[in-house]
């Protein structure tokens, strides 16, 4: 059965227009589990592209959690409740290099926009430095640094976006800081000063280049070196997706003053977080004091503790690490003529295709996407020109799912119409 068009109707009708769906057609997902969802039509998908479900969809161990703290009691943070604090002790364990407080959240954009104004309140300035082709979230301030939508009236002139490293293009970390220092040069003449660099250390939303190790260090260490912070946007590539590392700036080897995590942090239940040194923190509260009703409640810190439990216990970094290894090296053995780079850290992936012409080819990197559907698999496209296939599976994924999403799309790669 395909989707009724009048749900699709019902929705447009609600919700207004532009609400984007994935796929040609729709899907309408009813129920999940680990790396699996079923539709309405009781089809079952092996899910390859939600990061947010990090250790599967509905694990019970979170949801056991979540329920029994809900029955319990939910309040805002303006009652003392020791969970967050436990949780904080043991998240700001992990981070290490002085990233010891935090400002909870419901939203990786939250968190962002948060951090932002960490960062400014830390250093007296307000220039901003982020990539060209990123997404950091969806307030006002933080569309600010987005590129595909930028603000009405224009982007705000303490904002600079410097070009995105392109894997493609080869990936050299002093082009990249020089960037950076013209931008910060700019800052500082116009009067802005550096309030801060904002970058996601794998550069996911920019095509997932996969950075060497310290690739970024240059360009952290122009920005501080004129007194700017270092803003690491961890909520893709955080708690464990790149298996090497917990983190992606430990994958960088950088030293942030502010990480912002999100979307896996509470495996779908909003909550985020903005984390900083004492002194940034600080600054922050002083200058802004902070409330939030629904962030840093015992719910969300009773299923964030439930997540990191989970990825503990059952070895989810490892996994990622092992089944990540495994899988990229069986994607790099495909072959077809419009497969331009097959890269990957830890179960999180990127096929880059391009035109004969070498130019980015966003019409394979759709019918593979489609083609993997049709197989039962779901993916996405990243890229300027989407033409980037995006594979970032639930941490669950093992050796199993892994041989499933290969033939998956091997098949697939060779149904896609003949190419000269
Ligand atoms: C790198 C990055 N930062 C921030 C956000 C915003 O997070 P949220 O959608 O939870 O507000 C996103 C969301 O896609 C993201 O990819």
């Amino acid at each position: 059965m395909s989707m009724p068009s009048s749900l699709l109707q019902r929705r447009a009708a609600r919700l207004g227009p532009n609400v984007s769906t994935f796929y040609d057609t729709p899907l309408h997902i009813l129920r999940g589990e680990g790396c699996w969802l079923w539709d309405a039509d009781g089809r079952r998908y092996l899910d390859a592209y939600n990061n947010v479900p990090h250790v599967g969809h509905a694990h019970p161990r979170v949801v056991a959690a979540m329920s029994e703290q809900a029955a319990q009691l939910n309040t805002h943070s303006r009652y003392v409740h020791t969970g967050i604090l436990d949780y904080l002790d043991r998240l700001t364990g992990l981070l290490g290099h002085g990233l010891d407080q935090a400002v909870m959240t419901c939203t990786g954009s939250e968190a962002m926009d948060v951090a932002l104004r960490m960062a400014q309140a830390a250093t007296g300035a307000t220039g901003l430095i982020a990539t060209d082709n990123t997404y950091h979230g969806n307030t006002s301030a933080v569309t600010a640094l987005s590129t595909r939508r930028p603000p009405i009236g224009g982007r705000p002139p303490h904002v600079r976006l410097v070009p995105a490293p392109d894997a493609l293009s080869g990936l050299d970390g002093d082009i990249f800081a020089a960037h950076v220092a013209e931008a910060a040069t700019a800052l500082q003449e116009e009067g802005f000063g550096v309030a801060a660099l904002i970058v996601c250390p794998a550069l996911a939303n920019e095509g997932l280049p996969c950075p060497p190790a310290g690739f970024l260090q240059p360009a952290a260490a122009q920005v501080q070196k004129v007194g700017g912070l270092l803003i690491a946007d961890e909520i893709q590539p955080g708690f464990g997706r790149l298996g090497s590392h917990w983190w992606g700036f430990e994958q960088q080897g950088l030293r942030p003053d502010i990480v912002c995590l999100g979307k896996p942090m509470g495996n779908g239940y909003p909550v985020a977080a903005a984390i900083g040194t004492a002194p940034v923190v600080s600054a922050f509260r002083t200058a802004f004091g902070y409330f939030n009703t629904f962030a840093a409640s015992p719910v969300a810190a009773a299923t964030a503790t439930a997540v990191l439990d989970v990825l503990e216990e059952e070895n989810l970094r490892q996994n990622a690490e092992a089944t990540g290894a495994a899988l990229l090296a069986r994607m790099r053995s495909m072959h077809h003529p419009r497969i331009a780079d097959t890269r990957g850290h830890g179960l999180f992936f990127a096929m880059e295709f391009q035109t004969q012409e070498g130019t980015p080819c966003p019409v394979t990197a759709k019918a593979v996407v489609e083609g993997l559907k049709a197989r039962g698999v779901l993916a996405g496209a990243i890229g300027r020109q989407q033409h980037i296939l995006k594979l970032r599976p639930p941490m669950v994924f093992g050796p199993a799912e892994a041989d499933l999403l290969s033939t998956a799309l091997q098949e697939t790669l060779e149904a896609l119409p003949d190419v000269p």
